[in-house]
């Protein structure tokens, strides 16, 4: 069922546990994030970031794909189909083609910028009854060419933003897309409690959920995190697998070489990592 993010993320908030974004590429990732959803009764987002989305050929095929494999699949749990760091521009395709849910990432214009784009989308997204994240203090790292430098979000700043209407709200707190350096420091707990108080009952967003430890993931929910992204630990569960399959010669073997064997060890392990993470926020049996 596509849904907007709206009514999982308000349950998963008053719930206290967070609902999984996992970014799709291709088909074996919407197949495999779609059918793990399914098996565990779980709600779930599938994020796409712009780069994806181009990737895949554009809005329109990826709204197409999703739409027609929750019907051929049977999905009946709640999914929202998700722009990932929309621009405005983005995110004015993305509802065009059909997305359920919308985030547009103003974290990079000043504070009042941020704030009269943000009060935009807010009009355009209702008037269609999609949900809406928005950003305050940029995402550190990169991911697919968007680059933050890891700002930590002002509780003020995020009260503003929280205060137009949007469903959800990514607040830097030390999170970095892709894998943590060495030297990281962690979560900024204290920023994220200040946040948590100047946003009342918001649904906050951790971004970069890649490599963050269970004891972090947990206490974050506790201090109002409902949703979380991971891409990248998809991606190198996919090429992990791949690999041995590779390295152990089995393309070599019969029929080894057909796509759908080459490329079923990766889709496995994405359907085992997502599930991972799904008990660990607490999803399960929550759709
Ligand atoms: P990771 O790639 O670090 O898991 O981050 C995902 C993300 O935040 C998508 O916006």
């Amino acid at each position: 069922m596509l849904v907007s993010a709206k009514e999982m993320l308000t349950k998963a908030r008053a719930g206290h546990y967070a609902v999984g974004q996992f970014n799709i590429n291709n088909l074996e990732w919407t197949k495999a994030i779609l059918l793990t959803a399914q098996e565990n009764n779980s709600p779930v987002i599938l994020g796409v970031s712009e780069g994806a989305a181009k990737y895949m050929t554009g809005y329109k095929t990826v709204a197409a794909m999703v739409k027609a494999m929750i019907e051929e699949l049977n999905i009946t749990v709640p999914v929202a189909l998700h722009l990932d760091h929309g621009s405005y521009e983005g995110a004015l395709k993305a509802m065009e083609a059909g997305f359920s849910s919308i985030m547009f990432d103003g974290s990079h214009y000043p504070i009042d910028e941020n704030i009269a784009k943000t009060k935009e989308m807010v009009r355009l997204t209702s008037e269609k009854g999609l949900s809406l994240e928005a950003e305050v203090g940029s995402i550190g790292g990169e991911e697919d060419g968007v680059v933050g430098a890891g700002e930590i979000a002002d509780p003020n700043e995020c009260k503003a933003i929280a205060d137009l209407g949007v469903t959800m709200l990514a607040a830097g707190i030390g999170n970095i897309h892709g894998k943590y350096p060495e030297n990281w420091q962690g979560l900024n707990f204290e920023a994220l409690e200040k946040i948590n108080q100047a946003t009342g009952e918001m649904p906050l967003v951790l971004h970069g959920g890649t490599g963050i430890p269970e004891d972090m993931i947990k206490k974050a929910i506790s201090l109002g995190v409902s949703k979380i992204n991971v891409n990248t630990e998809c991606q190198l569960a996919f090429q992990e697998a791949t690999r041995k399959y590779i390295e152990e010669g089995k393309d070599l073997q019969g029929k080894g070489f057909d796509p759908r064997k080459l490329l079923n060890p990766g889709f496995e392990a994405i359907k085992a990592t997502v599930k991972e993470k799904m008990e660990l926020f607490g999803s399960i049996n929550k759709a």
